[in-house]
């Protein structure tokens, strides 16, 4: 990692420091013991370059960072059409956890939301894979976006299984208006595994650098998912990817965007870099206090916001 950024991005660090206000997701029990003073932020280029400051490398669950991602995959194991006849592309202005369905069709919003979520695990991969191969198609898709081997965390996930009443009550809605066509516990089981796959803060800023760059993965050069996906996926995080205060991010930050209940956040501009940033206690929409002050420093220092 290269230090000519970092001073920026340590000056830009300590500035948001001292910000102590919002609290751990206390509904997954397992988070609301993560070190609440862990701060990084990570600039990821599109030739590879990276430049990182703060917590770096210490890993986190990826959470609802995952849901681009799993989207992108839907979208290339079984096209546009049957993706988006069961998920749609309209901002929802609800919380991520709201059991929001559109009255006729019972299609969620979008795929930011959990209930659009929880379907986009449901379409990733071929047809016929049983929900632990459905698993192993998403984990090993998160690992080629970021360029290397991720894992599942057992606690996490085991401690959000033990409290998913909400997302189980939002797979059985999908499931009774046939968005879902197979057991609701055990796709929730497969999503709620995505959500616990551990990221880095560096892994996070490949991740999105990997969208910022149509789908190829800077340093591996591995062609992701095409390019055509990309545009999808950064289109909906920059309508849906901040759930609530989705209108208040585009104004101030401007910037395609995804954040999770771990305290990552990603940033993607296109042909440009990814950008991620950890801090984990969150404001009241689930999104990180500290990391939302980052981008807004980021983007109206270098001029970023583009949409
Ligand atoms: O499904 C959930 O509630 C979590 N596994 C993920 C939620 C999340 O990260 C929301 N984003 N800020």
């Amino acid at each position: 990692m290269r230090s000519v950024v970092p001073d920026y991005l340590t000056d830009v660090l300590g500035d948001v420091e001292s910000d102590t206000s919002g609290k751990l997701a206390g509904y997954i029990p397992e988070l609301a013991t993560a070190d609440p003073e862990h701060l990084a932020a990570v600039f990821a280029m599109v030739d590879g370059t990276v430049y990182g400051a703060g917590d770096v490398d210490v890993a986190f669950t990826i959470q609802s960072i995952s849901k681009p991602f799993v989207y992108a995959m839907a979208l290339s194991d079984r096209g546009f059409d049957r993706v988006l006849a069961k998920v749609g592309v309209e901002p929802s202005g609800e919380a991520f956890n709201e059991i929001s369905l559109e009255t006729d069709t019972g299609r969620p919003r979008n795929p930011m939301i959990n209930a659009g979520a929880i379907t986009a695990h449901s379409l990733a991969g071929p047809e016929n894979l049983n929900p632990v191969e459905r698993v192993d198609r998403v984990v090993q898709g998160l690992s080629a976006f970021a360029g290397r081997q991720l894992t599942v965390d057992e606690t996490v996930c085991a401690s959000e299984m033990e409290n998913a009443h909400r997302n189980l009550a939002i797979a059985h809605m999908l499931r009774s208006h046939d968005i879902l066509t197979e057991d609701p516990r055990a796709v929730v089981d497969g999503y709620i595994r995505q959500c616990a796959v551990l990221v880095t803060t560096r892994d996070l800023a490949m991740m999105a650098a990997t969208l910022a760059n149509r789908g190829v993965h800077p340093l591996s050069n591995e062609q992701v998912v095409d390019g055509a996906v990309v545009r999808q996926v950064l289109s909906v995080m920059a309508t849906c990817g901040m759930y609530d205060a989705a209108g208040d991010w585009a104004t101030q930050v401007g910037i395609p965007a995804k954040s999770g209940v771990a305290g990552g956040l990603i940033g993607a501009l296109p042909g440009q870099l990814g950008i991620a940033t950890f801090s984990p206690r969150l404001d009241r929409h689930g999104n990180s206090v500290r990391g939302v002050s980052l981008f807004e420093r980021f983007s109206s220092d270098m001029g970023l916001h583009v949409m």
